[in-house]
């Protein structure tokens, strides 16, 4: 037995250590042959034997433990030593920062709607139910609440779902007319190759006096802003739904892959879609006590339109925060 107090002290690594460990401690190891070898001692012998070996295991336990901590600490150090940066070094490399490719887009969507006169407002990611569904015309046990898998926190209390919500919180705090993009950070309990539980959204909100906003102005707007960010791409509009506007549609702009012949990203159909948009449904206007309004609305993914820009196939991708990715976007 006594051997391997030396053998534990001498360990010069975590490796050799965890075999002496195994050697030790495991099923086939010495302490259980000696245990094993207890089964043919006699009666007066046995308690003594267990006593001795007991002895043993709490003893080499300690030595391993603090061995252990020792190498581990040591180890450590010597890792430190060797990625030891001289910061005092001059150098003639210099990087320079780039934004994020999530921003970049964010902010060219900020800028075409800035110089169309929108304002931007942002709201708060902590949102009550009233702002984030009730005021959108989405009340409780409504199915469609189902499109959006929400945190929630206690008191009515949750994580922004859309930033549609900024809508409610501009409307409710002033008076029409109302020209505004909220972009921001939004949460869904989703993850996979196109969903991450925490993504980027602009809304858009167009509010004036009633007969003065009409679908034709909302198309006019977003198909100059799609071309803006795409360059020369068609753009069609698809009837859909949402509950916070009627009539309501999907936008789709021409795919950016293959020009519309059809591809794997548009699944053959020469068509991505990129937007949700729609006159919004008079019990907005109701919850949020205006009266004689008519407004547009729409909602976009910054993430997507981030991806069909530089092309990117995994979403997830965009979160790992891996320089080697985001350096081609400098
Ligand atoms: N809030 C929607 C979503 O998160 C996006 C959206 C669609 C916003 C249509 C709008 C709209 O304002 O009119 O999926």
């Amino acid at each position: 037995m006594n051997e391997w107090y030396e053998k534990i002290k001498e360990a010069q690594s975590v490796e050799v250590l965890e075999e002496i460990r195994i050697s030790v401690f495991g099923k086939k190891g010495v302490l259980a042959a000696e245990f094993a070898k207890m089964k043919t001692a006699s009666n007066e012998d046995k308690a003594q034997i267990a006593k001795d070996l007991n002895k043993h295991k709490q003893a080499l336990t300690n030595e391993f433990t603090a061995k252990k901590i020792a190498l581990q600490t040591q180890e450590l150090k010597d890792a430190m030593l060797a990625e030891a940066i001289d910061v005092s070094l001059f150098s003639t490399e210099s990087q320079a920062g780039a934004l994020h490719p999530v921003m970049e887009t964010m902010d060219r969507i900020v800028e075409y709607f800035s110089s169309m006169n929108f304002a931007v407002k942002t709201g708060t990611m902590v949102e009550d139910d009233f702002n984030n569904f009730e005021a959108l015309n989405l009340p409780k046990y409504h199915p469609a609440r189902d499109m959006q898998d929400t945190f929630y926190f206690k008191d009515e209390l949750l994580l922004r779902t859309h930033t549609s919500p900024v809508q409610i919180r501009t409307m409710m705090s002033t008076k029409p007319p109302i020209r505004m993009i909220a972009p921001g950070a939004v949460f869904r309990r989703d993850y996979d190759l196109t969903h991450t539980p925490m993504f980027h959204q602009v809304e858009g909100l167009l509010v004036d006096e009633e007969g003065k906003v009409s679908f034709a102005n909302l198309k006019y707007i977003l198909e100059d802003f799609l071309k803006f960010m795409f360059g020369d791409v068609n753009v069609r509009f698809r009837p859909s739904f949402f509950p916070f506007t009627e009539p309501s549609a999907e936008v789709d702009i021409s795919c950016v892959f293959c020009k519309g012949d059809g591809c794997r990203v548009c699944s053959q159909t020469g068509w991505l879609e990129v937007l949700g948009c729609g006159i919004v449904d008079q019990n907005v206007f109701e919850a949020v006590e205006y009266k004689n309004v008519s407004g547009y609305a729409f909602g976009l993914g910054v993430e997507r339109f981030a991806m069909l820009i530089h092309q990117i196939g995994d979403l997830r991708s965009l979160f790992e925060g891996d320089i080697k990715l985001l350096e081609q976007f400098q």
